[in-house]
C-alpha cells in the first residue's frame, strides 16, 4: 500500500495524520522512525528530516515540507534529487503578518516605552506621535509572505517599500530589487522587515554594514531565518543608537541558549520561533491538494528550484 511518512520529531504527528486521512484517506501513514517497509514510501512530509533519512527511501516521488522555508533540507547532501513542495498556507501566511503587524506597531508606537514608563508610575506623554502614514517600512522579500505582509502593512497606512531579487509589482507599494534597489530601499527605511528565504546570497545581509545604510534609529524585525542576522553586529547597532530596537523571531541556535545577550538587552524583543506555525487545520488542504495533483499527473505548486535555493 503506497504509503506517507511523516519525519518530525517536534510536531505532533497523531493529529497531521488524522487531519490528512480524513482527507487522502487511501494512503498508508507512518510516522518516522516507524517504518518497517521504507519501499513502500511514495510521500515523504518532513521538518528538519534527519540527513540521510529520505535518500533511505528507495520508492519515494515526492517529498512535502512542513515549512515554507527549505534552506535545512537543502543542507543534507543525499536529499534525493525528487520534487521538493514547500509549505504554502493561508495560515502560515497569515500569521506572519499577524506577527509582523505586532511588531511594527509596537515599535511604531512606541510599546517598549511606554511599558517601562508604566513600570515606574511616569505618565509621560509625548507631544507629538508619528502616523504610520509618516512611517517608512522596508520589507526584505516580497514572496507569499513578504508580499501579504506588505500589503496589509499598506492597508494600515505604513508607508511601505519592498525589495525582492527579481522586480515586483505591488499596488501601493514602492518596490525595489537589485544591489543597487536594497541600498535604496535602505537609506529610507525606519523599519526593516526580513522575509527573505535563506540562500547562499541572503546569509549574513542583516550585518553592521546594512544597519549602517539604515536611517540612525530604525528598527530591524527578522522573522526568517536566524543566520539572516550577523548576531555579534546587533548589540553594538542597538549600543551605539544607529539602531533603536530589533524584534527577533528566529536565531542561530534554536532553542536561545539561556545565557544569550538577547534574552535580556531592553531594546530586543524575543519570540520562539512562533511568528508563524504551520498548523494541520489550515495546512492539510495544501499537501492534499499536492498528492491529488501528483497522481492526476497534474504539475505540482509551490516546487523548490534548487539552483536558486528557495
Ligand atoms: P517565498 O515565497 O519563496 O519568497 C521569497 C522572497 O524573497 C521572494 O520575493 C524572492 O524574490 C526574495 N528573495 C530571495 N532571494 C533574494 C535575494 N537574493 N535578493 C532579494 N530578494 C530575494 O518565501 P516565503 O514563503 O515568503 O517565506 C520566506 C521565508 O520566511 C522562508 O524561507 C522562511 O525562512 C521564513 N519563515 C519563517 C517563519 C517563522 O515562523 N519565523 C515561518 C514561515 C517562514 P523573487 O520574488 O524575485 O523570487
Ligand atoms: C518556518 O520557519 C517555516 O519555514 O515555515
Amino acid at each position: 500500500m503506497p504509503t506517507l511518512l511523516f519525519i518530525s520529531p517536534h510536531d505532533h504527528a497523531a493529529a497531521w495524520i488524522d487531519a490528512l486521512r480524513a482527507q487522502v484517506p487511501d494512503l498508508t501513514y507512518r510516522v518516522w522512525p516507524d517504518c518497517p517497509d521504507p519501499a513502500d514510501v511514495v510521500y515523504a512530509l518532513a521538518w528538519r528530516p534527519p540527513p540521510g533519512v529520505l535518500a533511505g527511501l528507495p520508492n519515494l516521488e515526492v517529498i512535502f515540507s512542513l515549512g515554507a522555508g527549505v534552506d535545512a533540507m537543502l543542507e543534507d547532501p543525499t536529499l534525493p534529487n525528487l520534487p521538493l513542495v514547500r509549505m504554502v498556507d493561508y495560515g502560515l501566511t497569515e500569521g506572519m503578518t499577524e506577527y509582523v503587524c505586532q511588531q511594527v506597531l509596537y515599535w511604531h508606537r512606541g510599546a517598549g516605552d511606554f511599558q517601562e514608563h508604566q513600570r515606574r508610575r511616569d505618565w509621560h506623554k509625548p507631544q507629538e506621535l508619528k502616523l504610520a502614514r509618516e512611517r517608512r517600512v522596508g520589507v526584505l522579500g516580497l514572496g507569499v509572505l513578504g508580499a501579504d505582509a506588505a500589503t496589509v502593512l499598506k492597508a494600515l497606512r505604513f508607508d511601505v517599500a519592498g525589495w525582492s531579487r527579481t522586480p515586483k509589482t505591488l499596488p501601493g507599494i514602492e518596490t525595489f530589487h537589485g544591489e543597487e534597489g536594497l541600498r535604496t530601499l535602505l537609506s529610507g527605511a525606519e523599519i526593516l522587515v526580513c522575509l527573505l528565504p535563506l540562500t547562499s546570497e541572503t546569509e549574513g545581509l542583516l550585518d553592521a554594514e546594512l544597519f549602517a545604510a539604515l536611517p540612525r534609529g530604525a528598527v530591524v524585525i527578522n522573522a526568517a531565518r536566524g543566520q539572516h542576522l550577523v548576531e555579534e553586529d546587533l548589540i553594538p547597532a542597538l549600543d551605539s543608537g544607529q539602531l533603536a530596537g530589533a524584534s527577533l523571531d528566529v536565531f542561530h541556535a534554536e532553542p536561545l541558549p539561556r545565557d544569550h545577550p538577547f534574552w535580556t538587552h531592553p531594546r530586543i524583543v524575543v519570540t520562539p520561533h512562533i511568528a508563524s506555525l504551520t498548523q494541520p487545520r489550515t495546512a492539510v488542504g495544501s499537501i492534499a491538494d499536492g498528492i491529488r495533483r501528483h497522481r492526476a499527473g497534474e504539475p505540482l505548486i509551490n516546487l523548490v528550484d534548487r539552483a536558486r535555493g528557495y
